[in-house]
């Protein structure tokens, strides 16, 4: 029934108050499109310089959706622009933030130790109706989980980048998820107007799972001295259809994200040749060169 009352931007959904941690690339998005689909958002990310950053991002992307919403209606843009803001909080508190979050939504750095610990602290500090999701694009969510002692309100919403653009989100369901969890999760997928699709707790999900190793498979055919990044790019835009080619993609979803992705695979599977380290993505972030975030990455940006 849910489900069927759910389609008109989520008037049914139980979710009007999110908490969302971390505000990269990741956070800064979900929380655009959260406060612009009328909910309550509190965003916390480590530090006054990291959030005065993803507000200025967040007002950046604003600037781009509004030139479409209300071409030559300046007036029209800027009530817009501030009604959205006027739904959103950055703060640095995460245990304030959650304690009225009828959702948190975790899209922190990519690491399995970092989250469980933010978790396990989350759990004890948010009421125990309130659901916890992860955007991790690769770590399964039972590991991040099970820190905590909400399993049947736990799962994974993957957003993707950019997320005012891309329209899908992916619901990854534990065993333990319930149903109502599951639902409440997809009327807020709604809610922002997403297509919401489902998935086990497999590595990589759907997308990812192609994704990445195909990303991987490009940069060895540079490693191999094949094709440049320039040719191989050119040839999956014009030769694929391919948005971008998969070295623009790499410095867009950021090295430094898609070596954790690589490098937790391997060590959970040493053996699938899919999921080998590259010497040439390892180099370029030692050097901190991690795409458009630092200004170089397979191109440069500056
Ligand atoms: N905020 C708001 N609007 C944005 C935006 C942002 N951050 N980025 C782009 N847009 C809007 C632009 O304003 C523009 O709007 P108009 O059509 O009204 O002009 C529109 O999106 C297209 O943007 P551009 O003209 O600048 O450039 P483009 O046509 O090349 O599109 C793109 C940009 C949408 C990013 C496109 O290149 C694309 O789809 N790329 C592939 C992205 C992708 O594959 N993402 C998934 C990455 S994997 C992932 O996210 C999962 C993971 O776990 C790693
Ligand atoms: P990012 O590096 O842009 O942002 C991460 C933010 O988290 C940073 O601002 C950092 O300061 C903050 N942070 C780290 N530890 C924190 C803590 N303990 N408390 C509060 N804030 C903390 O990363 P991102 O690209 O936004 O990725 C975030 C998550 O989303 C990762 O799990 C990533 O795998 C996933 N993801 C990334 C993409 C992508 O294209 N980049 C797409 C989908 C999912």
């Amino acid at each position: 029934l849910v489900r069927a009352f759910s389609t008109s931007l989520g008037r049914h959904s139980p979710i009007k108050t999110v908490a969302i941690i971390g505000s990269g690339l990741m956070g800064s998005g979900i929380a655009q499109v959260a406060a612009a689909n009328g909910h309550t958002v509190t965003v916390v990310d480590q530090t006054d310089e990291i959030i005065n950053k993803a507000t200025a991002a967040i007002k950046k992307s604003l600037g781009r959706v509004v030139k479409k919403k209300f071409p030559d209606d300046p007036k029209a843009q800027q009530t817009y622009i501030s009604d959205v803001m006027s739904h959103l909080t950055l703060q640095t508190d995460a245990k304030a933030a959650v304690k009225s979050a009828d959702l948190v939504i975790e899209a922190i750095v990519e690491n399995l130790e970092i989250k469980r610990k933010l978790f396990a602290s989350l759990d004890k500090a948010a009421p125990p109706n309130t659901i916890f999701v992860s955007n991790t694009s690769s770590i399964p969510i039972r590991d991040i989980a099970t820190a905590t002692n909400r399993l049947d309100r736990f799962g994974g919403l993957h957003f993707f980048n950019p997320v005012p653009v891309m329209k899908l989100v992916e619901i990854i369901r534990l065993p333990e998820t319930t149903d109502e969890t599951f639902t409440a999760l997809e009327s807020f997928g709604k809610a922002l107007g997403k297509k919401t699709v489902q998935c086990k707790d497999t590595p990589g999900f759907i997308v990812n799972r192609l994704l990445v190793p195909y990303m991987l498979e490009a940069v060895r055919l540079v490693e191999r001295g094949d094709a440049t990044p320039q040719d191989i790019d050119v040839a999956m835009k014009l030769g694929a259809g391919y948005p971008m080619g998969p070295f623009e993609l790499l410095d867009y979803v950021g090295l430094d994200t898609t070596k954790f992705i690589v490098d937790g695979w391997h060590q959970r599977d040493p053996d699938n040749p899919l999921y080998r380290p590259s010497e040439i993505l390892n180099k370029l972030v030692a050097e901190n060169k991690l795409g458009i975030k630092t200004g170089q990455g397979f191109y440069s940006y500056n």
